[in-house]
Formats: structure tokens, sequence, C-alpha cells
């Protein structure tokens, strides 16, 4: 979790692609503005085909559609602009192209070389090949794997062992953007500083524990990677059991890559497999329909991605899921993510149970269980609900508080990096703390394959539910069921 790093060389396979454009390239211009990018560092873009103009003209025109932010200041994007440099480049067989590559990379000796593989997995194999026979894969040299790491178990066993051919485990940064979140980072902070949250982390005192990740877009533009992917590999394998993880582990002795890892990973041991009638009753899945947004009718999912055959495709996935130790037996965990719903938010909700006596007869009708709110985005939030007396009322009235911290320091001037370059910066470092070791891909692999088999094995479409809303009945019911609800459904959303 390191902020200054040196002057180092950035290779972006997929350079002028979706990730690049949309997070990666205004992460890095961003850090470039705030004086976190050293000067004399190079960015490095791969693409099939090249670019048809200059880079300063096109990196302008990607901001203006991407982050209007980063195109205001006209001489830091050029500043900026003269870093970069598009190089085309196959991905499938070496050639001119590829000693070109090598070349510029060789002509900075000392600089850190990362290679950020933003490109379909089915392409890991042979770009990490081609980086070995080049001699691209040294001391210096670090890979960063996007995710979804493979689509299943199989696969992404395949990646690990084909990457791990020419890069070690300790050059091999497998990335979850989730976890370069400033929120998340606090989620370890607060846990491991505070003795007052720790003591009371368990089944004992909490009787349930929510994690949403709601999005309000849905996937047009990205045909190609979403059908056949869908929300349960796009956002369950890796953001939603990450935080599940960093939510449940146990402290590590060390806050440093291998005891956080190791840590999650027994977290992720834990988890109890779902199987046939298990996933019927605690998996719902479902697809966006065409609805409204805002009181503006928008396409359903087929319409966003042009298909012209009914798709299986889920866009929807909530789960209750149980991790089986001592600290979370009986603790159920609902996992729940989404595309089109009427808001975008992610936050976890930790519910601790009732009092177990209610002291006055009034009070027992009128308790509402405290609730900790960790809210991750649109902003970094942290709200405690709790029961107070009602002022200047009697005794016996009492009302629900929320108890605001406000965990953004407004007071330093320290720079907001955001999580694709909190994360570049850490590659840079060699810090692995906040990415995923194969052991842990490969465990979530193994939890969530369950559910994709039994799917297909039933060949069950996924539920409808309108864009715009909150997604099937059935979501609802899964906690309705256990006498619980949502907490975004309770109408008490935290307050900044
Ligand atoms: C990506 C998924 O990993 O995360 C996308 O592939 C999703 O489908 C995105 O939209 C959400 O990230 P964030 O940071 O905008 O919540």
């Amino acid at each position: 979790m390191s902020d200054m790093v040196e002057a180092f060389d950035l290779v972006i396979f997929g350079g002028t692609g979706d990730l690049s454009r949309r997070k990666l390239l205004p992460a890095l211009f961003s850090g470039f503005a705030a004086g976190v990018v050293p000067e004399g560092s190079r960015i490095l873009l791969t693409s099939r085909s090249g670019l048809e103009g200059p880079v300063d003209a096109w990196l302008k025109q990607i901001f203006a559609e991407t982050e209007p932010a980063c195109g205001q200041d006209e001489k830091a994007l050029s500043d900026f602009a003269a870093m970069v440099q598009v190089i085309e480049l196959g991905l499938v067989e070496g050639g001119k192209d590829w000693d070109n590559l090598t070349a510029i990379l060789n002509a900075e000796p000392e600089h850190p070389i990362v290679h950020f593989l933003a490109i379909p997995p089915a392409l890991f194999t042979s770009t990490c090949d081609l980086l070995g026979q080049y001699g691209l894969n040294g001391e210096r040299a670090r890979v960063v794997l996007e995710k979804p790491l493979g689509h299943s178990l199989k696969s992404a066993r395949a990646i690990n062992e084909d990457v791990g051919r020419t890069f070690g485990e300790e050059q091999t940064f497998r990335i979850d953007h989730y976890l370069g979140k400033e929120a998340v980072q606090n989620l370890l902070a607060l846990r491991f500083s505070n003795i007052l949250f720790e003591e009371l982390w368990s089944g004992r005192t909490i009787d349930h524990i929510q994690i949403t990740i709601a999005e309000n877009q849905g996937v047009k533009g990205r045909a190609g990677f979403y059908e056949g992917t869908g929300a349960l590999r796009d956002m369950v394998q890796n953001h939603l059991l990450q935080l599940l993880c960093l939510v449940a582990m146990e402290p590590p002795a060390r806050l440093e890559a291998d005891s956080i890892r190791e840590e999650k990973l027994k977290v992720l041991k834990s988890l109890k497999p779902l199987d046939g009638q298990e996933i019927e009753r605690n998996v719902v899945r479902a697809q966006y329909v065409a609805g409204a947004m805002q009181g503006e009718a928008v396409g359903g999912y087929a319409e966003d991605l042009n298909l012209e055959e009914p798709s299986n495709t889920e866009t929807f996935v909530a789960i209750k899921a149980h991790i089986e130790n001592w600290r979370w037996a009986g603790v159920p965990f609902y996992l729940r993510t989404g595309k089109r719903l009427p808001d975008r938010f992610a936050e976890i909700v930790i519910q601790f149970k009732n009092v177990p006596h209610s002291p006055h007869p009034a009070w027992g009708t009128n308790l509402s269980p405290n609730r900790f709110i960790i809210r991750l985005q649109p902003e970094d939030h942290l709200a405690l609900r709790m029961m107070v007396k009602n002022h200047s009322a009697k005794g016996e009235a009492l009302r629900e508080v929320e108890m605001n911290l406000d965990v953004v320091d407004a007071g330093a001037d320290a720079v907001r990096i955001g999580p694709y370059l909190r994360l570049i910066l850490d590659t840079v470092a060699g810090d692995q703390s906040l990415f995923v070791h194969r052991d842990e891909v490969e465990h979530a692999w193994r939890w969530v394959d369950r559910i994709i088999d039994h799917w297909q094995d039933s060949g069950e479409p996924p539920l409808p539910y309108p864009a715009g809303t909150w997604g099937p009945y059935e979501a609802h019911d899964l906690m309705t069921h256990d006498k619980r609800q949502w907490f975004h459904e309770m109408g008490k959303r935290v307050q900044k």
C-alpha cells in the first residue's frame, strides 16, 4: 500500500480496449496530475491495429467520453500524452513488433515493468509465453491478471499453470479492483485496529450480514464479454466473495500479503458448499427485461446486446451463504448483485442480534437491532444505527438514530487514489497485500462451479425482473422467509 514509487514502465495489453479506456487511463492520468505517477515513467498501450491519429487527441476524446474531468487541464493532458505510446502488437505470435517492444523496454533497464493483461483470459497463455520468449519476465517484471480468471475452476487452474511457467507467484498480481477501494482497505483498519468492533464480531452478537453491489447500468456494449459470463462469474466469484472474506476472516498475524491471503483462504475453504435443493432454496438468479429507469423506458438484456435468441445469462444474483467455523456458525451471509437496479451503491450491513431482554414493557415492540453499515460507494461512509431515548419524552419512548462516522479525511491534503491506480502502484512496489492468491481464486471457483453446474443441469432460464426494480420477488423472499429484510427495503438509507 505504497504511494510513492520509482519511475516505471507499464505495458497495457489490450491498451486501447474497454478497461483501459474506461478505468486504467483515467486513473493513471489523475495519478499523474496529482504527482503520484513519477516523471520518466512510460505507458505502452498494445493494440492489434494501432491508432489512426496522434495519442493526445485520442486521449482527449476518450477522457471526454469516460471521465470528462480528466480532459480539462490541457497542459497536464499533453504532458501525460508524452508518456504514452501505442504499439502495434499481435498476442499470438512473436515477430518484429515484439522485437520493438523488447527494445523499448530494454532501453530503461532500471525501470520496474508491469505487464497489465487487460485482455480476455483466452489470450493470457500465449501472451505470457511470448513475454517469456522475449525475456520480458526477468526479476524487474510483474504481470497483472484482470478478473475473472477463467470461467471455471478447471480453466482458472490451467491459466495459473500456464502463467506460472513464465512468472513466479511473487511476480503474479491477480487484480480485483474492489480490494483497491478506499473503504475496503478501511475495513481492515477498522476491524483490526479497534477492539470495539472485533469483540462483537461473531455469531454470538451478529444476527446476519448483507453484502450488496447494486448497479444501475445495463450491459450495453459488452456483448463479447457479458454473454456467457453472467453476474455469478463477473461479480460473485471475485468482488462479493472477496468482500465476504475481509468481513469474515480472522485477524491476520501481520497486515502483510501472506498473512492476509492465508486468512482469506481459510474463509473460502469454510464456505458451506451448496448442492441441488439448497441451490434452489438459497440462490436467486435473474435477468433484466424492459423497464424504466428514472421514468425513462429502457430495453431488456436481450435488446441491450442485440440478441436474437433468448439467453440464459443472469444479470442478478442473490445468495444466502454460510461459513462453517466457530466464529460464524449459524450466521447467514446474504450476497446480492445486479445490473439495471434503481440505484448504484455497494454496502455491507452488519446486523446485530436483538437485546436478550427488554427491561421496559413498552420497549419490547419498539426496539430495532443495532446495525453497522459500511458503505463502499458511491462514497466511503460508516454508520452505526442505535436506539436512544426520544428527546424530552418519557423514558419509554425510544427512537433509532444513526451515528455517522465520516471516514474521508477532509483535513489532510492526501491525494485520493482510485482503486486501479492504487493497485498499479502496489504492483510497481511489489506489494501483494491487496491482490488475490491463486489458491483463493481456485477455492472461489470451486464454490461457484457447483452453482453454475446446477443451473446448467436444470436448464431453467433465469427469472425476469424489469429494469429499474430491485430484482425479482424471490430475492425479497430470500430474506422475508427468514423474517429478515434487505436494508435498503427498510427505507433507512444511510444519510451522509
Ligand atoms: C467489474 C465488472 O469487475 O466491476 C463490471 O466486470 C462491473 O460488470 C464493475 O460493472 C463494477 O465496478 P465498480 O467499481 O464500478 O463498482
